[in-house]
């Protein structure tokens, strides 16, 4: 099989790769990447000289390039992780977010379409169905009711995908994962920055009460799910994917810090993100019982793991956290 992952040089799509690449040795990976500031090519380091794997910059939004891609490598399978990602940002900088959440992916589609390959995958997100109360999960047939910037984008993709499926027949998947942790993630979301500033010895600053809730699942039990979903799922559906691993904000930076050995007094609570989503939390059940798929960590397992991981490659974080970040951090948290 050949696929095109775009936005494989992120966090999820480059633990993708290499899942695949490891689990499939015979499967041919093109990878195209924009390599904005959330895309690093030294994710995937350890897999550059692999004769399977191609990386190729450049944008989602070039249906050009697209076009020539899909005939190049006869590519038969399209998985679109490429997206701004980040909440915190589409708060600041909408624009980019319609761009090429939406814009983009529907020349994806389109070029997918024209060139007639076996499937396409979107690989969407749970905010999509909004904020939950204190009970209750998401299920596939929850309404799309997004908050935020983002998730109005990735949303919006979403029903862009299923229009090509009912408008043209495509064979199209759309996956919604709950937040995901693990090797890679970019210091901006939650877990790294904590994690991070703990080792720096700067304040972790919570949002609000800190009692808002995610649903966490390791970046490594996703990758499986996409997989499962590119070679099991029936055409035009979704599938949510999440682990019921439902914890408090606080529970997590409270959690970090005691693995860290390091002092409750660095969490500071800092005001709220406007439009803040109280609760997700995925109901998997269709994954499980029609695709057969189960995670393998314990978010117990995952977090120690991950917690080492960040404590092993230090090189790597910090070589981010510096330049535009820098920029970017000041702006958000208002301190350097
Ligand atoms: P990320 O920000 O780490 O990576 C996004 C990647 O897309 C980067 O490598 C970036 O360079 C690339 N990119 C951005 N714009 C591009 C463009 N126009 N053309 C080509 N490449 C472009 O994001 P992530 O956390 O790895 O998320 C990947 C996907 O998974 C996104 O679609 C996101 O909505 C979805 N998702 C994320 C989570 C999560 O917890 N992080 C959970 C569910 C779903
Ligand atoms: O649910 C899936 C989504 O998870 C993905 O679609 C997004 O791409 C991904 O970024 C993530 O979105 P969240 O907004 O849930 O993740 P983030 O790590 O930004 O925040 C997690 C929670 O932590 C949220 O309630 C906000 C809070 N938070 C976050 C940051 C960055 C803080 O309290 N302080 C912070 O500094």
């Amino acid at each position: 099989m050949k696929l095109l992952v775009t936005g494989g040089a992120g966090f999820i799509g480059s633990n993708f790769v290499r899942y695949m690449l490891e689990k499939h040795p015979s499967y041919k990976i093109v990878n195209l990447d924009k390599l904005t500031y959330a895309g690093n090519l030294e994710n995937l380091k350890d897999v550059e000289n692999n004769p399977q794997y191609t990386f190729v910059k450049g944008d989602i939004a070039d249906a050009q390039l697209i076009a020539q891609l899909l005939d190049e490598h006869e590519i038969d399978v399209l998985v679109n992780f490429a997206a701004e990602s980040h909440v915190d940002r589409s708060i600041t900088e909408p624009g980019i977010f319609i761009q090429t959440n939406i814009s983009g992916t529907q020349v994806l589609l389109d070029a997918a379409r024209t060139k007639g390959i076996q499937k396409y995958v979107q690989i969407s997100t749970d905010e999509v169905y909004g904020s939950l109360g204190e009970t209750g999960y998401f299920t596939e047939e929850t309404p799309l009711a997004p908050n935020s910037p983002y998730s109005a984008s990735k949303a919006g993709a979403d029903l862009l995908v299923l229009a090509y499926h009912e408008t043209y027949g495509m064979n199209v998947n759309i996956t919604r994962c709950s937040n995901n942790y693990g090797p890679y993630h970019f210091p901006e979301k939650l877990i790294p920055l904590m994690i991070t500033n703990a080792l720096e010895g700067k304040q972790l600053p919570v949002y609000g009460d800190g009692l808002n809730v995610r649903d966490w699942l390791h970046v490594q039990d996703h990758a499986k799910a996409i997989d499962l979903v590119i070679h099991k799922g029936e055409s035009g559906e979704v599938y949510n994917i999440g682990g019921h691993n439902e914890r408090k904000n606080i529970e997590i930076v409270e959690l970090i810090l005691e693995r860290l050995g390091k002092s409750k007094e660095l969490i500071k609570y800092v005001t709220d993100r406007l439009g803040h989503d109280r609760r997700y939390a995925i109901d998997p059940t269709k994954l499980t019982e029609q695709l057969g798929w189960q995670p393998d960590y314990t978010f117990e397992t995952g977090i120690a793991e991950t917690i080492e991981w960040y404590l092993a490659n230090e090189a790597w974080w910090r070589s981010i956290k510096s330049g535009d970040y820098m920029n970017y951090y000041s702006k958000q948290y208002g301190e350097p």
